[in-house]
């Protein structure tokens, strides 16, 4: 019966170690301590053990059961215990996860870096100049007086006195040159201001991208290379860019830049750009020596390109934060 008893306990032990759930400990219980039990049907061979063996008997009998009450407990607590940390926790590893939208480029601020691109490769760096800005900067010093009639075509908003908002990025011109001597090759993107009534191709509100280039020996071709190539880059080999003789203040001879494109296979142009040979009076203002030095500038809407680019008609979806458009790009 000693036997018995220490099998039955050894295994009763084992079981209860190797539960997982809760009614696996309750049908390990039921099997050993209930009332038709291994345990109780152990004892009932107590009354074929010889009387002076009983007390020996019955108290190992009480010692396993004791073992196996001690056991179950022990073991229920802990898988209880687990339980409840895993409720508690509150997250069902199993549920989708939330969804948040991403968001992504501004096809601005997408055309501009692709922009800035094109014009590093071509050996540009890149400039910025404050947006608020002095008039000097964005009229008198680009060769554009008080009184002269060119003044209406860059007019802006005035803040207060001589401060106004840049009706351009020519002026960064100017703030580069002041800063530094020649060789001289800058791009500079940003937003300028324009006290324009919004229409399809108006906004008060629009980006552009200037580029300098100073040095000795700087010519006319080096301007039609430069920019052909960019074209060519932005839009496809195929493209085609057209000078027309024009007028700006700050430059000297001055040309408008059209760009070719094709509509059902006929070709149509497009004005893209102001450019030219930087006015005497220009490299004056910064205290370069006219007479060394030659350089051209130009001056291009990034809006007009993201508009040609991906054949958006209206200006003013850019500045109205709808998702839907927005999404599209
Ligand atoms: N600043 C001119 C505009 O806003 C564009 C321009 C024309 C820039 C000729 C230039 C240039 O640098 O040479 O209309």
């Amino acid at each position: 019966m000693q036997d018995a008893l220490a099998r039955l306990r050894d295994e009763t032990l084992a079981q209860i170690e190797a539960a997982i759930r809760l009614d696996e400990i309750e049908a390990a219980r039921v099997a050993v301590l209930g009332r038709k039990g291994s345990l109780k049907q152990a004892m009932r061979q107590l009354k074929d053990v010889a009387p002076d063996e009983r007390p020996a008997m019955g108290q190992l009998a009480n010692e396993v059961k004791t073992a196996i009450v001690e056991a179950l407990d022990a073991r229920r607590k802990l898988i209880e215990r687990a339980e409840t940390q895993a409720t508690d926790a509150a997250f069902d590893i199993t549920l989708p996860g939330i969804h948040r939208p991403l968001g992504h480029e501004h096809p601005l601020r997408r055309t501009e870096a692709e922009l800035r691109e094109v014009f590093a490769r071509l050996g540009f760096e890149v400039a910025e100049g404050p947006e608020v800005e002095l008039e000097y900067y964005n009229f008198e010093a680009l060769n554009i007086p008080a009184d002269h009639p060119a003044r209406d075509g860059f007019d802006t908003f005035y803040i207060e006195g001589d401060v106004v908002l840049r009706s351009h990025t020519s002026p960064v011109q100017i703030r580069v040159m002041e800063q530094r001597q020649p060789p001289i090759r800058v791009v500079v993107p940003g937003r300028v201001y324009r006290p324009d009534t919004p229409d399809a191709t108006h906004s008060p509100v629009f980006h552009q991208i200037e580029g300098l280039v100073v040095g000795e020996g700087v010519t006319f071709a080096d301007l039609k290379a430069v920019l052909t190539m960019a074209m060519r880059e932005l839009f496809g080999p195929d493209t085609a860019t057209r000078f027309r003789p024009s007028f700006f203040p700050f430059t000297e001879p001055s040309a408008e830049v059209d760009v070719s494109y094709a509509v059902n296979g006929e070709k149509r142009w497009l004005e893209l750009l102001g450019a030219g040979m930087v006015h005497p009076k220009v490299f004056e203002a910064v205290g370069y020596d006219a007479e060394r030095y030659t350089g051209f500038a130009f001056g291009m809407g990034i809006d007009r390109v993201a508009m040609l680019k991906y054949g958006i008609p209206d200006i003013r979806l850019f500045f109205e934060n709808d998702v839907r458009f927005l999404e599209q790009f």
